[in-house]
């Protein structure tokens, strides 16, 4: 035993694509838009859709079986399924409890987080402090959403960004010196119409009128979240640095969410960082929304970028406004 604080340790990762394969080609067919057009402006060239008769929880379920797996554990091991996501199975209950069912975790409780694209850091924030605190020494944390189910695909603005997705990290505690070393998370309420679903909620709930005027799909200010989203995602990524103790120059790879490659070079700009020390795979499966850094995670691990001893930033914008960042030393 050493004498570090008790930390919450990622253990294991795991992530699922739906095999439906999206391209820009396939969206010209659709829209008024080009693959140029798609790969100058945002960076995306393909996403992934899921299959219709399948829900959310089902890509959770294969992404946190695959988690479980990389961390030498089984579904009776863990204490609390926490699980990001703005797309659930049903408006109640959560995704969480379905992915519990799948799973077999009779021991855990689970709930869902909604902060849209920044969902997996809350999660990961909110499963950390559990951890930290001794309430409980398992937990899965999961970032899934099936954003594909709430677009208008005439919507060129829209339709082209987003893709389906799971990822899914097991946490257990250590106290070695690794894990998660800070998290920060902020919202501005003020810009909730600037991105959102305007209707399904309970301020206006499905209607046939609702459905006729594609209510229950995503309507976006793209340039408004383009410019607060870079700029944000700069000072908490800041913030959560100053908080961990680390400089920008100890940081072997940056993990951001994967909206626009735009953002993500923007981003790197800001921070000082070059792009080989940041993951990018937007280009293969677009804005995946809360799934985007546990899926780039999941790779890069499997790439061989993240080593015993490398920390890592991760840093996420979206909805609400809500962002944030963490810190982890692997
Ligand atoms: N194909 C062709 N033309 C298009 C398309 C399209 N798919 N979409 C818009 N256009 C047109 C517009 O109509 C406009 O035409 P006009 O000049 O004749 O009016 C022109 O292209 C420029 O449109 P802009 O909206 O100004 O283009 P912009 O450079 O801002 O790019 C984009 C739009 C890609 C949406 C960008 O603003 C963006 O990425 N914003 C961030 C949005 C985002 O990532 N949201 C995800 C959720 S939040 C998050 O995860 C960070």
């Amino acid at each position: 035993m050493s004498g570090h604080v008790r930390r919450s340790v990622i253990l294991g990762t795991g992530s699922e694509l739906p095999s439906k394969v999206v391209t820009n080609r396939d969206l010209e067919k659709m829209v008024d838009t080009s693959d140029e057009w798609i790969t100058v402006r945002t960076g995306i060239k393909e996403r992934r859709v899921l299959e219709e008769g399948k829900g959310n929880a089902d890509m959770a379920y294969q992404a946190a079986k695959r988690a479980l797996k990389d961390a030498g554990m089984e579904a009776k091991d863990l204490d609390a399924i926490i699980m990001g996501t703005v797309s659930a199975d049903y408006p109640f209950p959560s995704s969480a409890c379905v992915l519990e069912d799948l799973l077999g975790a009779r021991h855990a409780f689970s709930f869902d987080v909604g902060a849209a694209c920044a969902g997996f850091l809350n999660a990961l924030s909110v499963a950390d402090l559990y951890v930290r605190s001794g309430k409980v020494n398992n937990a899965l944390v999961v970032g899934s959403d099936a954003l594909s189910r709430m677009l208008n695909w005439q919507d060129r603005g829209t339709c082209i960004l987003f893709g389906d997705g799971a990822g899914a990290v097991v946490l257990g505690a250590s106290n070695n010196g690794s894990g998660i070393l800070s998290t920060k998370l902020r919202t501005d309420g003020s810009y909730v119409k600037q991105l959102y679903v305007p209707a399904g909620g309970s301020l206006k709930p499905a209607r046939a009128e609702t459905v006729r005027n594609n209510e229950h799909t995503i309507t976006m200010n793209g340039k408004e979240v383009f410019k607060i989203a870079v700029r944000s995602m700069e000072e908490i990524s800041r913030q959560a640095l100053d908080e961990g103790g680390v400089s920008v120059d100890q940081v072997a790879l940056v993990i951001p969410h994967q909206a626009n490659k735009r953002i993500i070079v923007a981003l790197a700009e800001r921070l000082g960082v070059s792009m080989d020390r940041v993951m990018v795979n937007v280009d293969k499966y677009g804005n995946t929304s809360a799934a985007s850094i546990p899926v780039a995670l999941d790779e890069a691990k499997r790439q061989g970028r993240i080593k015993p001893g490398d920390i890592v930033l991760l840093n996420a914008f979206g909805a609400g406004f809500a962002w944030g960042a963490a810190v982890v030393k692997f």
